[in-house]
Formats: structure tokens, C-alpha cells, sequence
């Protein structure tokens, strides 16, 4: 089967690694880079780092506004599917990319597989809840990473090609933790030992785009007494300095560049609490067991919440004080996300359809 995949933004590179591996054993692939993350860091590195292979296209499509970035992105993508006349379109996620993928193949109509379908905040102020909602809406088969999602679909009408599959982020964290255990040096490179310090991320539009809600989580980090991590995502970095509040950051917040992903998943492991806006970062939080603050004020990833180990403060800065010297992850934690074994589950479906 020729199957053509796109992604575009760093948390796709991620997920695209261990499935792009297990197609590849009897597929063709076509792997298609929007370009929509073009910063060496923000891409390339995955790149490297996980043996993902060299894209057969790049479209360099580069940052704009909602509109003109996807708007791009489609005219391109639907002439290479033209040319390319993939018999199915693999898009992963909630980004610009993803949207942009779907929609230029169900127009074709060439089926579309979502990865990491069902998810919602219900929030529809985020440009990712759209772009989730109409991929959905467009897809042939739609591979769930939790029952939760799988629920939301049915909420919607939507229960043809639906499986759920679990989470392909944790092939990628089984199968890289381990590397990243050998391999990193990142402790040493920054001079930090085990739980001494907090990883934190921030990219959100809510928080980026806001000076208040940005200048209120940045006075809540100079306020604690903990040595904060800061791997600076180029959104947030821009808006630090647009807003005057790069200046104001306390030596107690070390900015550094974005990581690749192996030092990322060394530092949470080693992280005495996570404070995060990304989605993928509170899933990982969760299963490396760091309890998580999540600055927003709802979660695609209810299940880290309602086991008590992710708690959403938004960007109040004193509920982001409070939960940095109070919240404690509890309880049990569950196999929600799956075993591991998603690539493994989407490999079978899609080869079952030839
Ligand atoms: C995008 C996704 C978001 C995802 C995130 C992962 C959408 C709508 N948003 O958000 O869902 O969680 O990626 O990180 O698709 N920039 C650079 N260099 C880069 C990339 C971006 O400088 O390599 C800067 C540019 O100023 C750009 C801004 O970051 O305008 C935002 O980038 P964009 O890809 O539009 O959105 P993200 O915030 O990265
Ligand atoms: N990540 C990384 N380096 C960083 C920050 C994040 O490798 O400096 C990884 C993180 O471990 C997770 C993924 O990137 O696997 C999440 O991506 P991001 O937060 O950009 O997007 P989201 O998950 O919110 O869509």
C-alpha cells in the first residue's frame, strides 16, 4: 500500500518515528514535512535523533497567520497528492499540518487515517480543537489513543473506523527512554542532579499571546524557591522579548534552547514537578511519574487529572505558586494510554485494508 504522511511540528516528528519505522516494513511510505517547524531545533533534531527518515518533500511552508499557513500548506499538499496518487493519508495530531493533510485528501478523496483522533478540550478558542474536530469529521480511519476519545467520537456520530489503538507517544517513550537513560548527558552538561530542579514548557496561544496571562506565569516562576528549567519554545521566546518580560526573568528560571527529544525525556524523568501548557508533555509527566501543573484550564488528557497526578491552574499566578510548593502527585496509575503496542495495532488495521 502507498501511503503518504504528513507532518509538520515537533510533537509530530515524535509520533511519526516508531510508525513511520513499523509501515515501512511492507508499506511504501511518502513522508511529507509541511515545514510549519523549520527551526534546526524544533526539527531536525528529531530527525537525527530518532531515525526518522530524510522527508521525500519539504514545502517549506514556514510560519504565518491560521488562515495563510494552512491555506498554503493545502494548495501544496493537494498537488503532491495529484501527483502521487497515495492510496491512503496519514496525518497525526491537532496542528495546522494536520488539518491541512485531511482535507486536501478527503476533497480527492483519498482516505484519510487520523492518528490521535477523539481527542477534545471543548474548548473552541484553540485553533487545535478546530483542526481536531474536522479531521475527525473527514477521516476514514481513526486511531484513538484512549477509550476517552473513543467516547467523544461516538458523542459526535462518529463510530465507523474507529480503534482504539492507545497511544503512539508511548511507543516512543518505551522504546527512547531507555536510549536516553545511556545516551544523555544533559544533568551533567547543566550541572543538575536528580528532583533538584522543575522542567517547565510553555507554547500555548493562550498563554503566548496574552501579555497578561504570560507576565502572570512569568511573575509566578521568580516568586518560588525552586530552580525552574526553561526550555524556551521560539513562540514563547518572541513574546518574552515583545512583551519586556525576558529582562524580568530571575536567575532562579534557567532559559535554555528547545531539546532534543532524548535530553527532554532524561530532564522529566530527573524533574521534581513538570510545569507545562503541551499536551504531550502532560502524558509524559504522568507515566515517568512527575506530578504535572498544567497552565490551562482544561486538558484533552482528562485521565492525568482524574487519577490525581495533573492539576490545571490556567495561568493564575497563584494557583501556579501554590501548586509548584503544594501539589503532589497521588493515587494509582493506569495502562490508559496503552501498552506501548500502538504502531503495532495501526500496522495491522491499515494492512488488513488491502
Ligand atoms: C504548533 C501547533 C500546536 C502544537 C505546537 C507544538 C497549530 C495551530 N499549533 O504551535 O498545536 O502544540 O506546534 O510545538 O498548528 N517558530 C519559530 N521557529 C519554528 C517554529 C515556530 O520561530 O521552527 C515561531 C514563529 O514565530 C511562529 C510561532 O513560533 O509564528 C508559532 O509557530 P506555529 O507552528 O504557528 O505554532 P506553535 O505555537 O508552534
Ligand atoms: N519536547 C522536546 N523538547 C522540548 C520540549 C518538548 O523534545 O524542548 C517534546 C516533549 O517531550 C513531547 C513533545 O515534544 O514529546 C511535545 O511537543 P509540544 O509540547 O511542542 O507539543 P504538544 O504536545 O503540546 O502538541
Amino acid at each position: 500500500m502507498k501511503i503518504l504522511s504528513v507532518i509538520g511540528a515537533r510533537p509530530q516528528f515524535i509520533k511519526c518515528a516508531p510508525l513511520s519505522r513499523k509501515l515501512r516494513e511492507s508499506h511504501e511510505e511518502i513522508l511529507v514535512h509541511t515545514g510549519q517547524h523549520y527551526d534546526p531545533k524544533m526539527s531536525d533534531i528529531f530527525f537525527k535523533e530518532l531515525g526518522i527518515p530524510e522527508p521525500d518533500y519539504n514545502l517549506g511552508i514556514g510560519s504565518a497567520t491560521q488562515g495563510e499557513q494552512t491555506g498554503k500548506m493545502l494548495m501544496e499538499i493537494e498537488k503532491l497528492l495529484i501527483n502521487e496518487e497515495p492510496d491512503i493519508v496519514l496525518v497525526y495530531g491537532d496542528t495546522n499540518s494536520t488539518i491541512a493533510g485531511s482535507l486536501a485528501a478527503s476533497k480527492l478523496q483519498i482516505h484519510v487515517a487520523h492518528v490521535e483522533a477523539g481527542l477534545r478540550s471543548f474548548d473552541r478558542t484553540m485553533p487545535e480543537e478546530i483542526n481536531r474536530i474536522v479531521t475527525d469529521h473527514i477521516s476514514n480511519l481513526l486511531f484513538c489513543p484512549t477509550r476517552t476519545a473513543v467516547t467523544n467520537l461516538e458523542n459526535e456520530g462518529i463510530t465507523d473506523g474507529v480503534h482504539n489503538v492507545g497511544d503512539v507517544m508511548m511507543d516512543a517513550l518505551h522504546y527512547n527512554i531507555k536510549v536516553a537513560e545511556e545516551k544523555s548527558t544533559i544533568l551533567d552538561d547543566l550541572n543538575l542532579s536528580h528532583q533538584d530542579f522543575m522542567v517547565a514548557t510553555i507554547h500555548r496561544a493562550s498563554n503566548t499571546d496574552d501579555i497578561e496571562n504570560l507576565s502572570s506565569i512569568v511573575k509566578a516562576f521568580c516568586s518560588v524557591d525552586a530552580n525552574i528549567l526553561f526550555p524556551v519554545h521560539p513562540r514563547t521566546k518572541k513574546c518574552l522579548q515583545q512583551y519586556g518580560l525576558w529582562d524580568k526573568l530571575r536567575e532562579n528560571v534557567n532559559v535554555i534552547s528547545p531539546l532534543g527529544y532524548l535530553d527532554m525525556l532524561k530532564l522529566m524523568s530527573s524533574s521534581r514537578k513538570i510545569l507545562t501548557d503541551s499536551g504531550g508533555v502532560q502524558k509524559e509527566a504522568y507515566v515517568l511519574g512527575v506530578p504535572c501543573i498544567t497552565m490551562r484550564n482544561n486538558t484533552e488528557w482528562v485521565e492525568t487529572v482524574d487519577d490525581g497526578w495533573n492539576v490545571l491552574v490556567g495561568a493564575d499566578c497563584g494557583l501556579i505558586i501554590d501548586a509548584i510548593n503544594g501539589f503532589e502527585g497521588t493515587g494509582m496509575k493506569g495502562n490508559m494510554f496503552g501498552f506501548g503496542d500502538a504502531c503495532e495495532m495501526i500496522y495491522k488495521i491499515i494492512s488488513s485494508r488491502i
